[in-house]
């Protein structure tokens, strides 16, 4: 979509859609008074004649009001006047999108006078995070049923302050559609190799990126991330990612580790069939970690940042490894593998300890598409955050709350610690049933070596069948990518 921010005089024609903003209790914007002016008051009219509560969201849909060249007009209900930041205008806009994407309508101007730079900026965030669409191998899809929207038009005060403030959000928006597009590919295109081709390409935004093959991570011990990958014709990669921005190029990092399971099959302990296509999604850590390291080089961070991603493919074959093996992990620690779908924190566990050797990081930040269990403990909603340091926890939560991805902190009881002691390793993969995000949790834990930590479950909200969020289509939603940013930005930066 091509998008524009134009001034108040940018012509209409019959193929816009103009949308402009009521506020509660019947409060026009200038941009809807001048509307319905214009219209004969077709604004107030219709307003008053219909449940229009300018809740927001709401939009009311205007047929070629009499007195416009606009083919539309959309009135859209953004709440309280009072409480118009970035994240309401980004929703609004959103909506306003969702409301003529297939209307046939080719343009969408929305009308912004008086509205600074940052809203002008966070409207058009909205509407490219809204229009998002993994469309590529749609091929006989009737042209009637793909969105009519072609071009977004911002109309502003001043154009050029707005462009300029919307080229760091445009930056994020990029970052956020390319984890989604990651997390959407199947299985059959993206696989480790392909993930790791990928991200390689980041390094024209400055970004260093290395990967190491099995052979390398044989060499380093890494006997916990093979075995996840053993079963596979794919081989498992590392990708080792860094953004330098600090001013001290040495200075010590902060880092992000990814699962990357690229499809997870269960292994040995197969999965049923039944919704089995969704583990494509299952390398949503690592799409949100390579998401995050694109948004700190697209805006030049000033940050030492790494982003370790660990990618394999959880298949059944006769080579794939049996519940009851033991493997030696990277850490020396050793695990019996009971269960061959308790992978992730197999991946997670030397992809960490790696991070720890090479980079010794200020803290490191793991997130993983985990359980299943923190699916049925939060819902659709919400990510698990786990943590061994309560700072790290409450600014991941105070970053969760500005960017709009949303967390709720879990416990880590130690007395649940022993539950996956093993009779014939150091520790089980698995625990009992019950509780079993907080023993992944606790899993992952044992190879964090006395440095702050998080783990993220987005098990749970990395995709979205059915989302209600505009900016949010469903399918893949690119969670984590704007928390971290947001937690580097308020946090991290000199
Ligand atoms: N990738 C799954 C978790 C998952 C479930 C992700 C649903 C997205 C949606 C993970 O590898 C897994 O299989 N976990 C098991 C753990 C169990 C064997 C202890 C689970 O949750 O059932
Ligand atoms: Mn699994
Ligand atoms: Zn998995």
């Amino acid at each position: 979509m091509k998008i524009e921010f134009v001034a108040h005089d940018t012509p209409i024609s019959a193929t816009c859609a103009v949308a402009v903003i009521a506020f509660e209790k019947g409060e026009l914007s200038e941009a809807a008074k001048a509307l319905d002016k214009a219209s004969g008051g077709a604004v107030t009219r219709a307003i008053a004649g219909g449940r229009f509560a300018e809740d927001l969201g709401q939009v009311l849909d205007l047929i070629a009001p009499h007195g416009l060249q606009a083919g539309r007009a959309l009135i859209v209900g953004a709440g309280a006047k009072a409480a118009l930041e970035a994240k309401v205008m980004e929703a609004v806009a959103a909506h306003a999108y969702q409301s003529v994407k297939v209307s046939g309508a080719e343009t969408l101007v929305i009308q912004l006078p008086g509205a600074p730079a940052a809203l002008a900026a966070a409207a058009a965030f909205g509407v490219r995070l809204a229009a998002y669409r993994f469309d590529k191998y749609r091929t006989t899809e009737k042209p009637a049923k793909k969105p009519s929207i072609k071009k977004l038009k911002i109309a502003v005060d001043d154009p050029k302050a707005a462009a300029k403030a919307f080229k760091v959000e445009s930056g994020l928006a990029d970052a956020i559609l390319f984890a989604r597009d990651l997390v959407s590919e199947p299985a059959n295109i993206l696989f480790p190799e392909e993930f790791a081709r990928r991200v390689k390409a980041l390094t024209s935004l400055g970004l260093d990126v290395e990967i190491l093959g099995e052979k390398e991570m044989k060499k380093l011990g890494m006997g916990a991330l093979l075995g996840v990958g053993q079963g596979s014709v794919r081989e498992s990669q590392l990708a080792i990612l860094q953004w330098r921005g600090a001013k001290d190029a040495f200075a010590q990092p902060i880092a992000f580790i990814g699962k990357g399971v690229c499809f997870d099959t269960g292994g040995i302990s197969l999965k049923g069939a039944e919704g089995m296509e969704e583990m494509i999604t299952d390398m949503g850590g690592a799409a949100a970690v390579a998401g995050a390291m694109h948004a700190l080089a697209a805006r030049k961070a000033k940050v030492n940042a790494v982003g370790i991603l660990g990618l394999v493919e959880n298949m059944p074959d006769g080579n794939a490894q049996r519940p009851g093996d033991v493997v030696t992990t990277m850490s020396g620690q050793t695990v019996e593998v009971i269960n061959t779908d308790a992978e992730g924190r197999l991946v997670l566990a030397d992809a960490l300890w790696y991070c720890q050797q090479r980079f010794k990081p200020k803290f490191m930040i793991d997130l993983a598409t985990l359980t299943g269990a923190i699916v049925i403990s939060l819902g659709k909603d919400l990510a698990g955050l786990f943590s061994n340091n309560d700072a790290l926890a409450e600014r991941l939560l105070a970053a969760s709350k500005a960017s709009g991805d949303p967390l709720w902190r879990m416990p880590m009881p130690p007395q649940y610690d022993k539950n996956i002691d093993s009779a014939v390793a150091d520790m089980k993969n698995v625990g009992p049933r019950y509780g079993g995000s907080i023993t992944a949790a606790l899993f992952i834990q044992r190879f964090v070596n006395k440095l702050p930590w998080a783990h993220l479950d987005i098990a749970s909200t990395a995709w979205k069948p059915n989302s209600t969020v505009p900016t949010i289509p469903s399918g893949a939603t690119g969670f984590g990518v704007r928390l971290l940013d947001r937690l580097v930005a308020d946090n991290y930066e000199e």
